[in-house]
């Protein structure tokens, strides 16, 4: 049981966490003594909580040596959660390689490391980084902006980032995403996420702007949703929280675009007092 908990924010993020105006009293009301913790503030003493979860800290990817760094230290003094090789594997979108292989549909992504040639697909496609979140460095482009989107595969390469490359899907623009939230490694809720992909531009703030509403995902989702879930629990131990982002293919289907194990916002706002619930009681659980 878990009697102190560290729910851990990023320095910029502080009143931009939604779930956080929601869970801290919910967590209270259970018992818990919560602080809202900065993950790099040297006066933090990790040791004094039980238990150390990771939720806003939207500022690791610019700062990946240190958050590395950070979660190694912190998981020797404390019950961190998701615990760090689960952390590690998740902040580079090249576990999307990992899913597929283990059967889960993911979006069709062409990875290009450091040194590849740029090469693109037919019609329109996504560059994105293979550590980033927030949809920052992400763009899109058409078939007749090779050039630009060349420039932008190599300035991440440059960088000593891996890129993923993946064809648009034109269902993204029209219904959006539908991030799915797992506790304890259960489905609990859903919402609907639009985002605004700038063409051909990368967005500069922490995150690109967004529209949520609620979303009551259906069984095909829930499958696919629960399957990545599973292939993470089989290899690191059930996910404490997890989201899975889903989008529809060109046939309809089903598919992960990301799976979010490390900050993933979870949707409380959109989300019924169960979910809450569900969310308390993992949390203080074990
Ligand atoms: N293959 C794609 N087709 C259409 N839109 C996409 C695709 N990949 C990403 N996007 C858009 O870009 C946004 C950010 O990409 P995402 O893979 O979710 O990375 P991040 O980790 O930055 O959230 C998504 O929310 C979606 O709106
Ligand atoms: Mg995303």
């Amino acid at each position: 049981m878990t009697t102190r908990l560290a729910w851990v924010s990023a320095r910029d993020a502080r009143g931009r966490d939604a779930d956080e105006p929601l869970a801290v009293p919910a967590l209270q009301r259970a018992g818990i003594a919560v602080d809202v913790v900065v993950w790099d503030d040297p006066a933090v003493r990790w040791a004094d909580y039980d238990r150390t979860v990771v939720r806003s800290t939207w500022d690791y990817a610019q700062r990946l040596g240190q958050f590395l760094t950070w979660l190694e230290t912190v998981e020797q003094v404390t019950d961190l959660r998701n615990p760090s090789p689960m952390l590690r594997w998740n902040l580079d979108k090249r576990y999307l390689a990992d899913l597929d292989r283990a059967g889960v549909p993911v979006t069709e992504t062409t990875f290009m490391e450091p040194g590849d040639r740029p090469h693109f697909p037919v019609g329109d496609f996504v560059v994105k980084p293979a550590v980033g979140a927030g949809s920052r460095g992400v763009a899109s482009y058409g078939p007749t902006q090779h050039d630009m989107a060349r420039v932008h595969v190599r300035r991440l390469q440059k960088a000593g980032v891996s890129v993923l490359v993946q064809p648009l899907l034109s269902s993204v623009a029209i219904d959006g995403e539908w991030p799915l939230v797992f506790f304890a490694g259960r489905y609990s809720h859903a919402a609907n996420k639009r985002v605004v992909l700038p063409r051909a531009g990368t967005i500069d703030d922490l995150f690109a702007d967004e529209t949520n509403a609620p979303h009551v995902a259906d069984a095909e989702q829930i499958v696919v949703a629960q399957k990545a879930v599973d292939v993470v629990a089989a290899r690191f131990g059930v996910p404490l929280y997890a989201r899975v982002d889903l989008v529809r293919d060109d046939q309809g289907l089903p598919r992960v675009l990301e799976l979010e194990l490390v900050e993933p916002s979870l949707f409380l706002p959109q989300a019924s007092a169960d979910a809450l619930g569900h969310f308390v009681a993992a949390l203080g659980a074990g």
